[in-house]
């Protein structure tokens, strides 16, 4: 149990937000104080939802105030605990959900920009933008609930990586508050600006832990007319990774690389009651062009060079746009559900260096026969980002220690696109050096001299690994 807000914290929030955006009962707050996954969860004393951004600065000069530590949460789909209370927290705790952040400007087509409220879904923003005829950039499964400051705060990543980089290289202009009440940042969108550090850059995987943000300014990119989508199994995983060499050469139009290991095509198979429509393989490629004109013979003609036993490919089947495409894609789309349906999962996001794929799937099947646990594995292979998902885990803690200390030895990163959150705190030393841990510490307390934002996340002292 939190402790219950002072009666003149309470007092001021209610005054500022009205008592329909200041939520203390037990019942209305439960579904801000469980993740996504039901692995993290803790209790706050309120729930605040605040509309503009000059509420979220009132109720962070309040909170500061009264030293209320402040959790800022989005959609709550975040996969590291970082979104909802801690189980364990000294003093008066609030989630500021930014739900309420959701104006849409105007698209602009000269630009190919558009300015959002950090609410705003990624639904919404790419549904903006085709409407105007252009395209969101970044695409993932959480796209109907995961909002724009979400996006950023973690630098999520996604399917479109490979063409167009993370969130972080979407951000052209942010607005944010500082846990003081101050409105920093800005709008404009200018592409070209070198006056200091970026403030996008600098708020892109911060977490929540230095600001709220509140706006952004985000590109926009092509909507291309064209779409394909093929789906091909192989004979190994390492045929998978020399087949990626082949698509990033031959293929302007590539817009996705995605990779499902037999583990979780069989459980997403399952959950939708349908076989993938091509022969088992050992590793399955999911691979889409978009282009203005119809880009179906080059990707054939490039899949083609790989026939044959030297190439690896078992098998193939290609889709063009309308329903067929829409069913290949929840082979990939939906394991994260199917996950979630069989269980509680424990979830490792990581990267390495493409090369390295195979022998990391090796190591983290071991974890599994060693601690406990069914691997199910997928993830980006473009940018040899694997999802390493453990049901039901029997030592998370020694699963995580043994995969990611074999990462951060391959050259690789504990989290690719997840975030650190509460779940990898205790792995940041694997790659970040005690250096680097206290340049990251003195920037915090920089912008939140006594620790209210997000308290525990990013951290290398926190430890919630199960
Ligand atoms: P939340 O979960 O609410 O918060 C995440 C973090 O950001 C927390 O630390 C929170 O404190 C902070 N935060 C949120 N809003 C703000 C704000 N306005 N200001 C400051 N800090 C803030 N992620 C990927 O990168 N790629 C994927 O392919 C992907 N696929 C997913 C598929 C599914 C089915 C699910 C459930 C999740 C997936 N995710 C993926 C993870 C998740 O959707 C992303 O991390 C997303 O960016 C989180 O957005 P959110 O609004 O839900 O943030
Ligand atoms: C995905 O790529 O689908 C995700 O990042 C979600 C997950 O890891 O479960
Ligand atoms: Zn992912």
């Amino acid at each position: 149990m939190q402790p219950d807000l002072s009666s003149g914290s309470y007092t001021d929030l209610l005054a500022v937000l009205g008592p329909d955006d200041v939520l203390v009962d037990q019942d209305l707050r439960a579904g801000y104080e469980v993740d996504w996954t039901r692995r993290y969860t803790g209790t706050c004393s309120a729930v605040l939802r605040p509309r503009t951004t000059a509420q979220v600065a009132e109720v962070l000069r309040i909170c500061a105030t009264h030293q209320v530590a402040v959790i800022p949460q989005g959609g709550n789909t975040g996969l590291v605990g970082g979104s909802v209370p801690r189980a364990h927290s000294h003093g008066p705790v609030v989630v500021l959900s930014t739900r309420g952040l959701s104006d849409l400007g105007p698209v602009d087509s000269d630009a190919m920009q558009v300015t959002v409220g950090a609410g705003v879904t990624l639904a919404a923003w790419r549904n903006a933008a085709r409407a105007a005829g252009v395209d969101a950039p970044l695409d993932f499964a959480a796209r109907d609930s995961a909002t724009i400051g979400g996006a950023i705060a973690t630098n999520a990543g996604g399917s479109r990586v490979v063409r167009y980089g993370t969130m972080r290289s979407q951000v052209v202009g942010i607005e944010a508050v500082t846990i003081t009440g101050e409105i920093v940042g800005s709008l404009a969108g200018l592409p070209k600006e070198t006056v200091g550090p970026h403030l996008p850059s600098v708020l892109a995987g911060s977490e929540g832990t230095l600001a709220v943000i509140t706006r952004a300014r985000l590109r926009l990119v092509p909507r291309f007319s064209h779409t394909i989508t093929a789906l091909v199994s192989l004979d190994s995983l390492a045929a998978a990774v020399q087949m990626l060499g082949r698509v990033r050469a031959g293929l302007g139009s590539l817009d996705s690389v995605e990779l499902i290991l037999p583990g979780a095509m069989e459980l997403v198979s399952a959950h939708l009651g349908r076989r993938p429509p091509v022969a088992k393989g050992s590793a399955y490629v999911m691979i889409e062009c978009a282009d203005h004109v119809d880009p179906t013979d080059d990707l054939l003609a490039v899949l083609s060079t790989l026939d044959g036993p030297e190439g690896g490919v078992v098998d193939t089947a290609v889709t063009t746009e309308g329903p067929s495409r829409d069913q290949l894609m929840e082979f990939r789309d939906r394991i994260t559900e199917a996950i979630n349906a069989a269980g509680v999962p424990y979830k490792l996001d990581v990267a390495v260096p493409v090369a390295g794929l195979p022998a990391l799937v090796e190591i983290a099947e071991q974890a599994a026969v060693t601690y406990g646990g069914r691997l199910i594995p997928f993830g980006h292979l473009a940018e040899g980002n694997l999802h390493l998902n453990y049901l039901e885990a029997g030592d998370p803690a020694a699963i995580a220690e043994l995969v990611l200390t074999a990462v951060a030895a391959a050259g690789g990163t504990i989290s690719a696109e997840h975030g650190v959150g509460v779940a990898k705190g205790p792995w940041l030393r694997l790659v970040r050096s005690s250096a680097e841990l206290a340049v990251m510490a003195a920037m915090r307390s920089a912008w939140d001299p006594t620790g209210l934002l997000n308290p525990g996340v990013l951290s290398p002292v926190s430890s919630v690994a199960d």
